[in-house]
């Protein structure tokens, strides 16, 4: 709407634009970025996964009706020809795991040196709820895992098994962590040490506390079928069978003229 305005109207705008949304602005050598949610003196845009980020770049007054030109991490971003010339609005909705430390960059078309940039702070927590059913057998591996990659990096994982600290050296557990996911295993399986409920808890520095369960049960050990001694052992069976009826179609064929006799 605003921005749809003609020049004239939109130097008398601007003053108001600034002071009523209480926009933030970067200004280098005549381009200018305003953003919602605004940003830090460093140029740092906060915001978290799923939000929506608007970008403004106006050029000065002077270069009104400049070409602007906008770069996301260095590659053009495709604007339409209406929203080149003076003012240029970009949107990045929803913001995704991908847009954490994007740079915005405005600039002249005609100058790239007359720029202005804008990075954005991507937080989001572990994405961990809810509760999850494990069936293990008796001396099989147990494999717990749990997501833990969050911005900013949580400041602590825990595990516990009904309840208190899981007993590393009584269970037998190791513990792992890669910085996404955190892995409780155990190598070989007994139900009196790892039937029960486990819990992943991971803590953030900005989201608190985010936990799941797992469920546990140890069965006993299932009899694996052999498979290949029984293949084996059908084919020698049938292929018997046929011999036997082979070498006695000559009987079958002749019993069966003396019948039809
Ligand atoms: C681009 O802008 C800068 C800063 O205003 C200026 O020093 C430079 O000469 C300009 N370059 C061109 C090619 O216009
Ligand atoms: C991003 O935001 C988090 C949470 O506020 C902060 O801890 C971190 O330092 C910020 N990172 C950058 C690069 O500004
Ligand atoms: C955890 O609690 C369940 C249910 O009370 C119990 O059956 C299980 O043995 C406990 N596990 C351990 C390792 O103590």
């Amino acid at each position: 709407m605003v921005y749809q305005m003609k020049s004239k109207m939109k130097l008398m705008i601007r003053p108001l634009l600034f002071s009523l949304l209480l926009y933030c602005a970067t200004q280098t050598l005549g381009v200018t970025i305003q953003s919602v949610p605004e940003f830090s003196s460093e140029g740092v845009i906060q915001t978290e996964l799923e939000k929506t980020v608007s970008l403004v770049c106006l050029g000065s007054e002077t270069e009104d009706d400049e070409e602007l030109v906008w770069l996301r991490n260095g590659a053009a971003v495709s604007l339409k020809e209406e929203n080149k010339n003076g003012i240029s609005r970009v949107c990045v909705t929803p913001v995704i795991y991908e847009d954490n430390g994007a740079t915005f960059t405005c600039h002249l078309s005609r100058n790239n040196t007359v720029r202005a940039s804008v990075t954005l702070n991507v937080t989001y927590h572990p994405q961990l709820s809810g509760s999850e059913e494990v069936v293990v057998e008796v001396e099989a591996v147990l494999v717990l895992q749990c997501d833990i990659w969050a911005n900013p990096p949580v400041s602590s994982v825990s595990w516990t098994l009904n309840g208190s600290t899981v007993d590393l050296t009584a269970g037998g557990f190791t513990v792992t962590s890669d910085g996404f996911t955190s892995q409780l295993s155990a190598n070989s399986v007994e139900k009196s040490l790892h039937e029960g409920t486990y819990q992943c808890i991971v803590n953030s520095p900005v989201y608190g506390e985010n936990s799941k369960l797992f469920n546990v049960t140890v069965t006993e050990k299932t009899m694996k079928f052999p498979l290949m001694p029984m293949i084996a052992g059908l084919v020698v069976v049938c292929l018997t069978a046929l011999l036997a009826v082979v070498s006695r179609w000559d009987k079958i064929t002749k019993c069966c003229k003396l019948c039809l006799k």
